[in-house]
């Protein structure tokens, strides 16, 4: 049979495996279920909803834990200790599994483009079925459809793709919000980083293609998107007809309906003054801004391949702050970066200080295999680095705690989350400078935005009430 396009035939395997997938549920006299796990960053939580999707549309039913009929671990490898937890479950699995007949373990993701890992995982974990990579999760139906007609273990890994297969089914793990591709994979190769080698080379949507898919979702009660992609700032640069970023978000704000855009990540390097101009004078893009930072130190950045130095950086923060003074800044910094001397550390820290970050993801270096700094002398001894650490993430603390401060007292539009976990009297949601708040209110108020009181700052998020 000939298919239109890969989407297509996609969707007619679905149709196949949903029949099989049937005629098992009728057998054990119950429906199958799945459990996807997810690590990393919000593009593997989106890619986890097209793979929840996919298994929706094929008649599995949503299981809460990895007891289920189909598992799959959504992996991550940007740092060592995200390997090594999935190893760990794994290990856990082989005598879950025993237990379980018929039962089908899948890994896929970043992880798995590395081919030590999957050669490790053929040899050590035989317990698992199936093996795919980032660039081919939408054929998921194909790859159990072979692993239940062969009955033998399935690895399909590709090297890299210049495929965007548009118009599969996903499954939102929130009504009200989700993330949206507008890119993938990344050119940058900062050189401590593996996520060029897993993720492959950066490639745009369509700006119609992202327009119909968020008007979709609108349509379908969400208010929220966060626009996503590893350096959104240089989207578009590649498309037939060049749109730039800016001009994507102008085009998503036209969207009626939709309440708010969120995008992540933004590389400062390639941050348009155009763009700032549209975070200034846009009533639904947040005011929040997440600029990875990595390090204080000129001479670091300039190893790490980051294409700006702290003084760039500073006169970025400025001009941002000038045209967005309500704007919240977080980042991404990592400590102990080959070559990082004492003095390099307190640049780090003069800039914390300086800017006063809402919030900062601090990591430890991680030497990722493959990666240029990975061969690099002068490796931080590990109680250096953790040494470093402490000092450092005591003092994003104290920074967060005074930022997030500045709104006290005032009033704020919030969109409702979810009920409290801990007082079901209570609600949570979120301010556009991403500040969390709770609040008395009841699960009537979720998706919806509201203003609220901020009466109390408890550090990293409010207390309030709500006014309207
Ligand atoms: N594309 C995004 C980052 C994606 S990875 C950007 O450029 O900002 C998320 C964060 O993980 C990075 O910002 C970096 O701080 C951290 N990271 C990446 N590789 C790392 C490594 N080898 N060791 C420690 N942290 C790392
Ligand atoms: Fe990694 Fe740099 Fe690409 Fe971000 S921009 S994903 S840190 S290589
Ligand atoms: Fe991890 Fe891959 Fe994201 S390596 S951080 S899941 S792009």
């Amino acid at each position: 049979m000939e298919y239109i396009s890969e989407s297509e035939k996609q969707l007619a395997i679905i149709d196949q495996l949903r029949r099989r997938v049937e005629a098992l549920s009728a057998e054990k006299g119950r429906p199958l279920t799945y459990h996807v796990v997810t690590f990393g960053c919000q593009m593997n939580a989106r890619d986890s909803e097209k793979l929840a999707g996919i298994l929706e549309r094929t008649g599995y039913v949503y299981a809460p834990t990895e007891d289920a009929d189909f598992v799959i671990y959504n992996t991550c490898t940007v740092r060592e200790n995200a390997n090594l937890r999935v190893y760990g479950r794994l290990g856990q699995m082989k005598k879950i599994k025993q237990r379980h007949p018929g039962m089908l373990i899948a890994l896929c993701g970043c992880m798995m483009q590395e081919a030590q890992v999957v050669e490790k995982i053929r040899r050590s974990y035989r317990h698992v079925d199936i093996i795919f990579g980032t660039h081919n999760i939408f054929k998921l139906a194909e790859l159990i459809q072979t692993r239940m007609v062969t009955g033998k273990p399935v690895v399909d890994i590709w090297k890299d793709t210049d495929q965007i297969v548009e118009d599969l089914p996903t499954e939102r793990k929130y009504p009200f919000k989700t993330g949206i591709n507008i890119m993938f994979g990344c050119n940058n190769f900062c050189t401590y980083c593996i996520v060029p080698y897993v993720r492959g080379r950066e490639r745009s949507r369509a700006p119609e293609d992202i327009v119909r898919e968020i008007e979709a979702a609108v349509a379908d009660g969400v208010s929220e998107v966060m626009l996503l992609g590893q350096n959104v700032n240089s989207y578009g640069k590649n498309l037939e007809e060049p749109v730039s970023f800016a001009q994507l978000l102008q085009r998503v704000e036209k969207i009626e309906g939709l309440k708010r855009i969120r995008f992540m990540t933004s590389h400062p390097k390639d941050l348009s003054d155009e763009l700032i101009e549209v975070m200034a004078h846009s009533d639904k893009v947040c005011q929040h801004l997440h600029l990875p930072l990595q390090s204080g130190s000129s001479k670091i950045l300039s190893k790490m391949n980051r294409h700006y130095s702290r003084e760039d950086y500073m006169t970025l923060v400025k001009k941002i702050r000038t045209a967005c003074p309500q704007i919240s800044l977080t980042t991404d910094i990592i400590v102990g970066f080959p070559g990082e001397t004492e003095e390099d550390f307190k640049e780090t820290m003069d800039v914390v200080s300086e800017v006063g970050f809402d919030s900062a993801f601090t990591f430890i270096y991680s030497r990722r295999t493959g990666t240029p700094a990975a061969a690099m002398e002068d490796q931080v001894p590990g109680e250096v680095v953790h040494d470093r650490f402490d000092r450092l993430l005591d003092l994003v603390q104290k920074k967060a705690a005074e930022a997030t401060g500045r709104f006290e007292g005032t009033e704020q539009e919030v969109l409702v989350e979810e009920v409290n976990s801990h007082d079901a009297s209570m609600v949570t949601g979120r301010m556009s400078q991403n500040i969390l708040v709770h609040f008395p209110g009841d699960q009537s108020l979720i998706g919806r935005l509201v203003r609220v009181r901020l009466t109390k700052c408890h550090g990293f998020y409010y207390t309030g009430e709500i006014t309207g």
